[in-house]
């Protein structure tokens, strides 16, 4: 496959960055036609920096300290990633409410990864609330993002199973196992134009999407 016919995309994190790498190595084994070209963290210290510099990906840090407004913030940070001409931006961990200064511009090719299965359990700490709530089933959604925080149109749920003797980390552990069959399986269905957002609703295959694909996670651990 050569880099013409690959998506670019830009990737934002904060964290440890195990999405990231779910997305690296599906770049560098060929199942996902996508070319990084860069991942951008506001947090300097982001282990998930040092998993792009390995497989030779840019990355760059944009720092969220010092600015007066999220606003300002995040004209500087849609700066960066339009640098790069995106036809994907994927946030992978990257723990920052957006504001329209940086959603409206790429509506529709910005993309996020969620610990629920929204619209159940927007927000954080999802695991735990999940527990507190007594479901039997969780899992991870991944969505386009809009303006609305967690609330943008999903593109896949995978579930996993709530078992009777879980904790926080032990059902923590089943979801991100999850997310990382999620992230690169949405992903690709983006790189091959089989869904898109238009007028604020999912399309699948050209037709609305009414209820998100399901991602077959009979994981169990
Ligand atoms: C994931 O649980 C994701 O759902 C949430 O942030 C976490 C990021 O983990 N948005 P990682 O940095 O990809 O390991």
């Amino acid at each position: 496959m050569t880099a013409t016919n690959r998506l670019p995309v830009v990737v934002l994190i904060s964290g440890r960055g195990s999405n990231l790498q779910a997305l690296i190595d599906g770049q560098l084994n060929g199942e996902l036609a996508i070319d990084i070209r860069a991942v951008i963290s506001n947090k300097p210290d982001a282990p998930g920096l040092e998993r792009a510099r390995r497989a030779g990906i840019a990355t760059e840090v944009c720092d969220h300290r010092g600015y007066a407004t999220r606003a300002d913030y995040d004209a500087l940070l849609r700066e960066r990633v339009a640098h790069y001409n995106p036809g994907l931006v994927v946030l992978a961990g990257f723990m920052r409410i957006l504001t329209p200064v940086f959603v409206e511009p790429f509506l529709g090719r910005l993309i996020n990864i969620h610990p629920s299965l929204l619209p159940d359990f927007r927000g954080l700490d999802t695991h735990r609330r999940a527990l507190e709530a007594g479901v039997t089933e969780h899992g991870c959604s991944v969505h386009f993002v809009t303006p609305e925080l967690d609330a943008g149109p999903v593109i896949v749920h995978a579930r996993v199973p709530v078992h009777p003797d879980d904790d926080e980390t032990s059902l923590e552990q089943r979801v991100q196992a999850a997310e990382h069959q999620a992230y690169p399986q949405a992903v690709q269905w983006l790189a091959d134009a089989r869904v898109r957002l238009q007028d604020g609703q999912l399309f699948i295959d050209g037709e609305p999407g009414t209820t998100p694909p399901q991602l077959d996670t009979a994981l169990s651990g």
